[in-house]
């Protein structure tokens, strides 16, 4: 299964933390691909638990965003049939790997991550060592399944090139032990702005509650979110700079309809905004509905849930302890 030349596909690797609520911003610009690409490739994709805990969580509400983010990506298309779904925690060699990735990273390579610079700053009272080396974890991670392909948004890019560096190395030292990453970059991009300051980016962690809508949330919450959804003082829907507000809106309906957003100008022609919000508000929901019923059925059977991500972690243990084996045999570790 790991020898690349004889494979029709390209395997890709991709995580996400489970950090609470999944936005509108993250599905239409990230997850929504996920799905998508597992026709083009042999995916296989994690939720990074160990990550999350650079940053400290409450034990039953880590717990509950684990399980609840599983379903979710599940319920958004997520298919455990044509791909590897696991938690990361459940799989030994990621933290194995890391450790001796770690010893293979600089301290000066960790020390010019811009992540780990912002978020010393964002998190200053826990500047801790699990934070410093992220970007080994996320290597290892990625190096174990001897990923050709890994699509990542901008805030990641910088590790993956480590990554890439990463493995270079230890090739440069051992011979060909790891495939070399490329980074993949989506065809269709969606960038989600904030509802009331549209010149960021959608976030769960915005102190205004109408500024992010989030996949499980409530038809009428979606309505008067963006109902609220800062816009100008002109009144026509067009897609121009300096519009924002509208321009958001029509990126967002352009993706829930498959409209061009000339024909969502003339759909809105001499209409106002007051009405465009509300067929945005309308399309969103529908979008969501499908997506908050399965993510109602998948929660309901919590055994199953379990099999299917046990499946997948033995799945990834499997692949994975093939690389984590050579890795060791080629350091000089006495086999078991
Ligand atoms: N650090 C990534 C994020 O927060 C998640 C992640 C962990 C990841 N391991 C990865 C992404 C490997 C791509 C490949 O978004």
């Amino acid at each position: 299964m790991l020898k690349n030349e004889s494979r029709q596909k390209k395997i890709l690797f991709s995580a996400v933390q489970p950090s609470g609520a999944i936005t509108l911003g993250n599905y239409l610009g990230a997850l929504r691909n996920w799905v998508d690409l597992q026709d083009d490739f042999d995916c296989i994709f994690s939720l990074a638990d160990l990550h999350t805990i650079t940053v400290r969580q409450e034990p039953l509400v880590f717990r509950r965003n684990i399980i609840e983010a599983y379903a979710l990506l599940l319920a958004c298309g997520v298919n455990v049939e044509k791909s590897i779904f696991f938690i990361q925690s459940h799989v030994d060699t990621h933290a194995q790997l890391a450790w001796i990735l770690n010893c293979y990273t600089q301290f000066g390579e960790l020390s010019r991550m811009t992540q780990f610079k912002d978020k010393s700053l964002k998190h200053s009272d826990n500047i801790n060592a699990g934070l410093f080396t992220y970007p080994s974890l996320m290597a290892a991670d990625i190096l174990l399944y001897q990923a050709n392909v890994v699509p990542v948004g901008i805030d990641q890019k910088q590790h993956l090139e480590l990554t890439r560096d990463i493995a270079e190395r230890f090739n440069g030292i051992y011979g060909d032990v790891f495939s070399i990453p490329e980074p993949y970059i989506p065809k269709v991009g969606a960038k989600i702005m904030s509802l009331q300051d549209p010149t960021k980016k959608m976030s769960k962690s915005d102190t205004n509650a109408n500024a992010c809508i989030t996949i499980l949330e409530k038809p009428d919450m979606v309505m008067k979110k963006f109902k609220r959804a800062v816009t100008d003082s002109e009144s026509e829907v067009r897609y121009a700079d300096g519009k924002d507000g509208v321009n958001n809106l029509m990126g967002i309906y352009s993706i829930t309809t498959g409209k061009s957003y000339k024909e969502i100008e003339n759909e809105f022609r001499g209409i106002g905004y007051g009405e465009f919000k509300v067929a945005v508000a309308e399309s969103v929901i529908e979008l969501l509905k499908p997506i908050q019923e399965k993510f109602k059925l998948i929660m309901q059977d919590k055994e199953q849930l379990s099999k299917l991500y046990n499946d997948s972690a033995e799945k990834a243990r499997y692949i994975s302890q093939k690389t984590l084996s050579k890795v060791m045999k080629k350091v000089g570790f006495i086999t078991k």
